[in-house]
């Protein structure tokens, strides 16, 4: 009957039988995107099998691969990690099709095995009438020609170049005060692992080395790396391919420049690993290999700006490896992902993290801009990521003067339109895209374009040229557009306008979103309702080095660079270098500032969309009093962690008189329209006013002698809630507010501290883990098909055409299950054996029978056949949007191939009647309950070969 007993049973879309990818997605191995045949083998050394023979852990590697061959499982070794046995001792290897994780996880001395991850490439968040063109650079080469490899060292501005900060992203978090007290970085070393660097940009020093800005590195991947073919490694983590990371560099060691701005931490010791190539995605492999290296390397800090879903913490060979160097005393700081789409719980990794930190991004307070010069005028700013050096004087032109007008320059401009050659073509957001705008005054012969700001927009985005034939283009706000307008309408005999060179214009202010968490940036909190993210900084508009220049780029990965660069600064004064990575996040959390909902809006945000706040740098290195812990997770309602003790020590030398009380933040749902609807997060949440009733503190006022510590208790009553509250999966939060008052003379200074606090006012046992909707695939979920015909009773499959099992999950699971099991099995499913209950294709059956036989309680006491998935790792929820993608599922093929529960290989009986039994733990249940497990017994199959 067989063909080939190693057949595959984890369907991937590249291997699809014929009707597979009939309501497939993207992928087919749920919310993780993977390398086929790829597994990393986490190997226990001391496994029974292993200690027994008094193996070393390092001949445990080799004789766990031993083990895997004796199986008869051939195999490739794709890495080893062996370097740092006590951290992450693993080997990934490359199978032969059919061998599954099932099989590889019962091999003596494995612990855990993963598939080999995809990474995905950071992509950039769009703007709706804009697509921003600067993620990818116009190199279409990237790996230097070596023999011009120069040794010339960098030529590095003074510490002095650095005072008079004013640039913008530094003024939002304090860092602009720091590096006017000369703070800027010394004596630390960081490593910003992304996408690859330009150092021969001159701001970035323009060297590789020993002597250089940028002085240590390497490249794990080479210029061809996709994620699934071998990787090119070499010395050098030179790229000139894509902008992202040497934008991510820039903003942690740019130095002083004609535009205005650095680096946070340019004086720090700076290194960069490249682990993306110039297309496709990266792996887990790489980056648990990078995070090796910086370990090797001695680093400080590492700053990523990447990621993918994980939901979890502690979940993934990234984030155990992550944990490892974070209990080393190296701080690893994440940026939380682009992805707000996804609505909560959208954790990724290695952000999601107890000890690290995950960042979220804020808009700017100031704006990346530049003066343009008016005779007789004021200065005007626009937005730009480089000042246009257009010093001669050109005439103002508005194709509208009215303001109402809602889709200026968005038709071709009528033939009354004057010479545009030599003027400045000012038009109004609206309507119609950026580029059409650009277009329509470049087809009537105009060079020079300003786009400003249409009242009640976000914020505008920076502009470019593109393939439009214009000079320049800039955008303004819309109070400066209305300012051009006022001088032009005033000046009968024209208004003239010029754009020499210069710094960026200083304190610019976004009067649209200044401060307020981006559009983009993800939601938390963790399954195990752990903060997420950590805290925040400005992403978006960021001014950076690229390719060959700066330029503006967008997103989390911005922000993350910064508080890489922000805890540079804190580490290089003082003792500091000695901090944890906790105490020095307790540090920045405690001092951040909480941003709120709405531009101008007294109501803060929810912490789980932007955790602690804001850095304020300048705080932070005032702050002479350390708490802990510097967040509340109060968990849910089953397991309320309501009554918490903070512990203050006050460093001053002084006495303190500490005051806390406590402000609520904006309450959140989950599921909009409650969760026995909706089963699927809402993509777009609802903001709620549910906030915590009362936080009483055991003292509300205390005064604690210098070096001394005291213990606070606080106690958080949490919202009444109606059901219909509960069932949206409501998120409360607030910040508990400590402020200090120094006692006695020269002791007049006030300390303030903020610290956030969230709970659910539900129980996560409750979250719908299984989807049982249409929304993803069309059919209602979990169903069998054969291409396009749904399973809606007794059938026969045919082994060489394979029925696929197809699901999804709604929320993450400790433990997932697809197993074949008898027909006779009696189990009592809370999912429907028919979820498609119509006419089409199969008729359905009335001969079900339902067994008699009394439903086991106990997981160890259903019966299976055998395996068809089951994954050592804890699944993150699937994706509805995937990152500009869509949905993810899982489809997995039913070819009669499966895993004995020994770990042998399996091939189902011709003419006997099985059923495909589903499970998934429900997030904080017991999983030695059958009862803790969302589940779908299918209709009855058997097979024909
Ligand atoms: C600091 O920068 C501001 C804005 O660019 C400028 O007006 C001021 O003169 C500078 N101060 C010093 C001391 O350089
Ligand atoms: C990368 O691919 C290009 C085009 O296929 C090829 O010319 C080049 O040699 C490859 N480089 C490496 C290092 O494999
Ligand atoms: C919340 O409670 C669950 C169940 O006990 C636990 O697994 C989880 O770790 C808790 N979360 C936090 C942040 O303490
Ligand atoms: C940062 O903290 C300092 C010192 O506490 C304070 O003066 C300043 O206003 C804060 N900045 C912001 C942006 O909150
Ligand atoms: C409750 O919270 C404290 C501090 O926030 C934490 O240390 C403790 O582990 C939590 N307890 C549980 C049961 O999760």
């Amino acid at each position: 009957m067989a063909h080939g007993s190693l057949a595959s049973l984890l369907l991937l879309l590249a291997a699809s039988a014929q009707g597979a990818a009939a309501f497939g997605g993207k992928s087919a191995t749920g919310g993780r995107s993977v390398v086929p045949n790829s597994y990393i083998l986490q190997v226990n050394a001391s496994a029974p099998a292993l200690t027994k023979r008094g193996v070393s852990v390092f001949e445990a590697l080799d004789h766990t691969l031993a083990a895997v061959k004796q199986n008869g499982v051939k195999y490739t070794v794709r890495q080893r990690f062996d370097a740092i046995p006590e951290a992450f001792q693993a080997v990934s290897i490359q199978v032969e099709d059919g061998a599954s994780m099932a099989e590889l996880a019962q091999i003596p001395g494995v612990q855990r095995v993963w598939p080999v991850s995809l990474i995905p490439r950071p992509v950039e968040p769009t703007v709706s009438d804009f697509t921003p063109v600067s993620s990818s650079s116009s190199s279409t080469k990237s790996k230097r020609d070596t023999h011009t490899l120069e040794k010339r060292g960098t030529n590095f501005p003074p510490a002095s170049a650095y005072l008079n900060d004013t640039f913008y992203p530094h003024v939002q978090t304090g860092i602009d005060v720091l590096h006017n007290k000369g703070i800027l970085g010394q004596g630390v070393k960081i490593v910003v692992v992304d996408e690859g660097v330009d150092y021969t940009n001159p701001i970035l020093g323009g060297c590789f080395g020993p002597g250089c800005q940028i002085s240590f590195g390497y490249d794990f991947v080479g210029d061809n790396y996709t994620g699934t073919n071998a990787p090119v490694p070499d010395s050098d983590p030179f790229s000139s391919c894509s902008n992202h990371g040497t934008h991510t560099t820039g903003t942690v060691g740019a130095l002083a420049n004609e535009y205005g701005f650095s680096g946070a931490a340019p004086m720090a010791t700076i290194g960069h690993y490249r682990v993306i190539s110039c297309s496709g995605a990266t792996t887990d492999e790489i980056l648990v290999a990078a995070l090796t290296r910086a370990l090797q390397d001695n680093v400080n800090i590492v700053s990523m700006s990447l990621g993918s879903s994980v939901g979890w913490l502690d979940d993934s060979p990234v984030q155990i490896m992550a944990s490892y160097l974070g209990s080393k005393g190296i701080h690893v700081v994440a940026s939380v992902g682009n992805e707000r789409n996804e609505g909560l719980f959208a954790a990724d990794q290695p952000a999601a993290s107890r000890i690290g930190t995950g960042v979220g991004g804020v808009d700017p307070t100031y704006l990346a801009a530049y003066y343009a010069y008016l005779i007789k005028r004021d200065p005007v700013p626009y937005i730009s990521p480089t000042p246009f050096n257009l010093p001669n004087n050109y005439l103002l032109y508005f194709t509208s003067t009215n303001t109402s007008v809602t889709n200026d320059a968005c038709n071709p401009l009528p033939s009354t339109t004057p010479n545009l050659a030599n003027r400045v073509v000012v038009v109004q957001r609206g309507t119609c895209g950026f580029t059409v705008k650009q277009q329509n005054v470049a087809a009537a012969g105009g060079k020079i374009v300003l786009i400003y700001n249409s009242k009640g927009s976000g914020l505008i985005p920076q502009l470019d040229v593109g393939s439009t034939g214009l000079t320049a283009v800039g955008s303004l706000r819309y109070e400066d557009g209305l300012k051009l307008l006022s001088y032009y309408q005033s000046s009968p005999r024209g208004q003239s306008i010029s754009f020499p060179n210069g710094p960026l214009a200083p304190y610019v202010s976004n009067t649209v979103s200044g401060g307020v968490v981006a559009s983009y940036s993800n939601f938390g909190p963790t399954n195990e309702l752990f903060i997420y993210p950590t805290l925040a900084a400005p992403g978006t508009d960021i001014l950076s080095t690229v390719t060959g220049g700066v330029a503006l780029m967008r997103g989390t990965s911005m922000a993350a660079p910064l508080v890489a660069g922000a805890y540079a600064l804190l580490l290089s004064v003082g003792n500091n270098l000695k901090l944890s990575p906790e105490e020095a996040r307790t540090i920045l959390m405690s001092t951040s500032q909480p941003s709120p909902v709405a531009y101008g809006s007294e109501t803060l945000d929810t912490v789980v969309s932007q955790g602690a706040g804001v850095i304020n740098m300048t705080a932070a290195i005032a702050a002479h009093t350390v708490i802990s812990p510097a967040q509340f997770n109060l968990n849910d309602t089953q397991y309320s962690n309501n009554t918490q003790t903070l512990t203050l020590r006050n460093n001053n030398r002084f006495p303190v008189s500490y005051q806390l009380s406590w402000v609520d933040s904006t309450g959140i749902v989950t599921y909009n329209d409650g969760a026995t609807t909706d089963i699927i997060p809402s993509t777009t949440p609802n903001y709620v006013s549910t906030s915590v009733l009362r936080v009483a503190f055991s003292q509300r006022t205390v005064t604690v002698p210098g070096g001394q510590t005291v213990k606070v208790t606080a106690q958080f009553i949490p919202p009444n809630l109606t059901a219909q509250q509960r069932n949206q999966f409501p998120i409360y939060s607030g910040f508990v507010t400590i402020t200090g008052q120094g006692q006695g003379a020269g002791a007049e200074q006030m300390e303030k501290y903020n610290l956030p606090f969230f709970g659910l006012g539900a129980r996560m046992v409750d979250m719908p883990v299984l989807d049982t909707t249409n929304v993803a695939l069309g059919p209602n979920l979990p169903f069998i098909a054969v291409g396009q015909n749904i399973q809606t009773g007794p059938t026969t499959f045919s082994e060489s055409n394979p029925a696929v099992v197809y699901f999804r999950l709604a929320a993450g699971t400790r433990r997932l299950r697809v197993d074949l099991v008898d027909a006779s099995t009696s189990y009592n499913a809370t999912v429907p054996a028919v979820t498609n209950p119509a006419s089409r294709l199969v008729k359905r059956s009335n001969t079900e029978l339902t067994p008699r036989a009394a439903f086991p309680t106990l997981y160890s006491q259903v019966r299976t056949v055998g395996s068809l998935f089951a994954p050592s790792y804890w699944p993150p929820r699937d994706y509805l949007f995937n990152n500009g993608g869509t949905y993810s599922d899982y489809e997995i093929q039913l070819d009669g191939s499966f895993t004995f529960p020994n770990g042998t290989k399996g091939m189902a009986e011709l003419g006997r009647s099985y059923k495909v039994l589903l499970r998934a733990l429900k997030i904080t249940a017991d999983p030695t309950y059958t009862s803790s497990y969302e589940s779908w017994l299918s209709p009855s199959f058997t097979f024909t070969a």
